[in-house]
């Protein structure tokens, strides 16, 4: 599939996603108001990958495939000066209208990571959740460099794909919320490749190596007891990272 295609069946696909979300939200059946801990908690990496960004203050920061804009809301909350772009014009008008819900400011614009019209140095950081592993990493690293400030980085929570047993059960078994694009795949070494050749720094960390069972599990107390166990684990032997089920990419411009 071309470049072109995969983009033509990324917008389709999400477009169709906000279009399916949109009536809830004209309907009033949907608040678009919420808290930070919303956001920050509803995947156990969000909150400590978000830490990464430091004192958010005064700012410029991209929110790279915002989908729904919920991380453009909490990093305007946070004192950033937020600009949010994603490929779907549905998502980019849904994350314009959180914006406004929850009365803070941003921009929201219509755009490819691969080809994106900024001006160069234009974020001090830039925030992206499962983003990366839908577009070429070769194209979108080279335009992100281009948009970063020197001694800017950018922070991306990427599902991973190190682990062959999670490979198999995500190829093959049934589970909530498994609605994919044709052309995403879980990231691997191989497509990171790409970004360590363009910045001088790039450090990978993993989150859910037995808390990846919480996507079976409906048990939070089992769950965090699993959490507790992965953070002792992954300190014991760091190449674990290798095995879990999502991976906090921080990128520094150097
Ligand atoms: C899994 S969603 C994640 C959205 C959001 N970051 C979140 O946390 O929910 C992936 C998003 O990537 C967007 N996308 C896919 N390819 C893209 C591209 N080439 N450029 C910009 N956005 C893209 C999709 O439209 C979709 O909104």
């Amino acid at each position: 599939m071309s470049g072109r295609d995969r983009r033509d069946s990324e917008q389709l696909f999400h477009d169709r996603q906000a279009a399916g979300r949109v009536h809830a939200f004209r309907a009033g059946q949907v608040d678009l108001r919420f808290a930070d801990a919303a956001y920050l908690g509803h995947e156990t990496w969000i909150g400590p990958a978000f830490a990464k960004l430091g004192d958010l203050r005064g700012k410029a920061a991209l929110d790279y495939g915002c989908g729904h804009g919920m991380a453009a809301v909490v990093l305007a909350r946070a004192g950033a000066r937020v600009t949010a772009f994603d490929l779907s014009p549905g998502y980019v008008a849904e994350a314009q209208e959180r914006l406004r819900a929850n009365g803070v400011a941003g921009t929201c614009v219509v755009a490819d990571g691969e080809k994106l019209p900024f001006p160069d140095l234009a974020f001090d950081v830039v925030w992206g959740n499962a983003i990366l592993h839908h577009v070429d990493l070769a194209r979108a690293g080279r335009e992100l460099v281009r948009v970063m400030r020197p001694g800017g980085l950018a922070v991306f929570c990427e599902p991973w794909g190190g682990n062959p047993a999670l490979s198999f059960a995500r190829r093959y078994l049934p589970y909530p919320g498994k609605d994919r694009t044709p052309d995403e795949l879980p990231l691997t070494r191989r497509e990171l490749r790409p970004l360590r050749a363009i910045f001088p720094r790039v450090e990978v960390e993993g989150h859910q190596l037995l808390g990846m069972a919480r996507r079976v599990l409906a048990r939070p107390r089992l769950c965090r007891a699993l959490d507790a166990t992965d953070a002792r684990l992954l300190r014991a032997c760091p190449s674990l990272w290798n095995w879990c089920r999502y991976v906090v990419i921080v990128v520094h411009k150097g």
